[in-house]
């Protein structure tokens, strides 16, 4: 059998690599594109089975690799004869065979007959699948990332040593709720709060591709990079334990803050692939990741087909997917509550894990006399929703807290909407939390 192959290699190597892929039997060259767009454009066409690739390729990244093998092209990665770094942020992509630009004929022949012979294997390990790290496999660099269980936030800042077995993976849980700013962010950051004296650490990130604020409400500097560097470094292949603990500063006590885009217009930032995979990282190093999605669930079904192009709601729809439990927020008034009974429809057409519904800001004034139970009933009866979360209207302590930079546990310990929040994160923790009332311990300065 011999596949057809395209290159995309840069200039240096292009013509003596592509005179010994013309003999080898496994493989034809069918064209040699000159950049990475022409490379792409002609596997969309579905010219090509086979991709030779140079590390060093203007623009390659994680999301470029896996947009190939997403369409069922076998990657063969080429780095210059040395570039230690190019080989391993290759295999960081899970490019399948990797050599050198000056391999010699018979090493290329048998790397492209490997190569082809898995051409009928299944495809790259999702986001939540435990993933092996190519490169920690086989040279074991420094900062590679240790596949082990979590620890305390000591151990997760200290090389603690990995216990051997099937690495542990974190739960993740999404904080959704529909259009209207019912509360969602309140509820991330003081439920991740809340679990952070248990889980430690439980690390927060904001995915709000239309109005990021956990930054602000945890007052963090505004030049935390936060998920958007992430992001850029999954693509790049560098997101290992030590880079994602740089960019994840401690805001409170175990509380580490992923923060979000600083302008909504820098949505495109957020893709899917990167956005998995920095979740599938938070997974591995802390127990608990708590991450705040803006409200739009919409898929772009017209760009689904186009795996290349950026969608504003991919990064709310990829943190579902990574989703094992979702809170889904409602506020406690007529018109938030029918977009809660909508939204808990549309929510069921994207996942099917475990949700537990929160109603926030109930008081009479919005619903009646006894608006705890008004809330309640009206859930069973539109939702066949049976067990709701209540959180009272406190706008004082809120506005407290938010105006301090510190979550309710820090800063209003004794609030009355603590009450439901710690109730909430109990359900999530899955365990009851210790007796609420005191202080928690002193804020530490927030670390970039
Ligand atoms: N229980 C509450 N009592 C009083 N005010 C509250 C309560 N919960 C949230 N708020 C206030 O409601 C507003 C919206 O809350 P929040 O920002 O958490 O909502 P959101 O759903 O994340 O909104 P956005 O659409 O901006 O992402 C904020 O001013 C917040 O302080
Ligand atoms: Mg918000």
């Amino acid at each position: 059998m011999s596949l057809p192959l395209l290159t995309a290699v840069t200039p240096q190597y292009e013509s003596g690599l592509t005179a010994k892929l013309g003999t080898s039997g496994s493989v034809h060259v069918v064209r040699r594109c000159a950049d990475l767009a022409e490379l792409l454009g002609a596997v969309a066409a579905g010219i090509g089975r086979v991709a030779v690739v140079s590390a060093d390729l203007r623009g390659l990244d994680g999301a470029a690799i896996r947009e190939l093998v997403d369409r069922g092209v076998l990657v063969l990665g080429v780095h210059r004869p040395g570039d230690e770094a190019g080989e391993r942020m290759l295999r960081r992509w899970a490019v399948a065979v990797v050599v050198p630009a000056d391999v010699d004929q018979p090493t290329l022949d048998a790397a492209l007959t490997e190569l082809v012979s898995t051409a009928d294997e299944p495809r790259l390990p999702s986001a939540r699948e435990p993933r092996v790290d190519a490169a920690a496999a086989t040279d074991g660099g420094p900062g590679e990332r240790p596949s082990g269980p979590h620890g305390t936030a000591a151990e997760v800042d200290g090389e603690a040593p990995t216990p051997a077995g099937a690495p542990e993976r974190g739960k993740v849980v999404v904080v959704w709720g529909p259009v209207g700013s019912p509360g969602r962010t309140t509820v991330a950051v003081n439920v991740a709060a809340e679990l952070a004296e248990v889980d430690t650490p439980v690390m927060l990130v904001d995915l709000d591709t239309y109005g990021a604020s956990v930054a602000q409400v945890l007052a963090v500097l505004d030049e935390a990079p936060g998920v958007a560097a992430a992001a850029r470094a999954a693509d790049q292949g560098t997101l290992a334990r030590a880079a994602l603990l740089r960019l994840a500063p401690e805001v409170a006590p175990g509380l580490r803050v992923l923060t979000g885009l600083p302008r909504p217009d820098r949505w495109p930032e957020l893709r899917e692939h990167a956005v998995q995979d920095v979740l599938a990282e938070c997974a591995d190093l802390v127990p608990l990741t708590v991450v705040d999605i803006g409200f739009c669930l919409e898929a772009d079904e017209e760009l689904s087909f186009d795996t290349t192009a950026p969608r504003r709601n991919g990064a709310a729809l990829a943190a579902l997917e990574a989703a094992d439990e979702v809170v889904v927020v409602g506020s406690a008034d007529p018109v938030a509550l029918q977009r809660l009974v909508r939204g808990l429809d549309q929510l069921a057409e994207v996942t099917d894990v475990p949700t537990t519904v929160t109603v926030n800001r109930v008081r009479a004034g919005a619903v009646g006399k006894d608006p705890g139970r008004r809330v309640r009933e009206a859930l069973r009866r539109f939702a066949g929703v049976e067990d709701v979360v209540l959180v009272t209207e406190d706008r004082a302590s809120i506005d407290a807290a938010v105006l301090e930079g510190r979550t309710l546990r820090e800063a209003r310990p004794g609030s009355p909407a603590r009450t439901g929040l710690r109730e909430l994160a109990a359900r999530v923790g899955g365990h009851p939390l210790a007796p609420a009332g005191r202080r928690a311990g002193t804020r530490r300065a927030a670390r970039v």
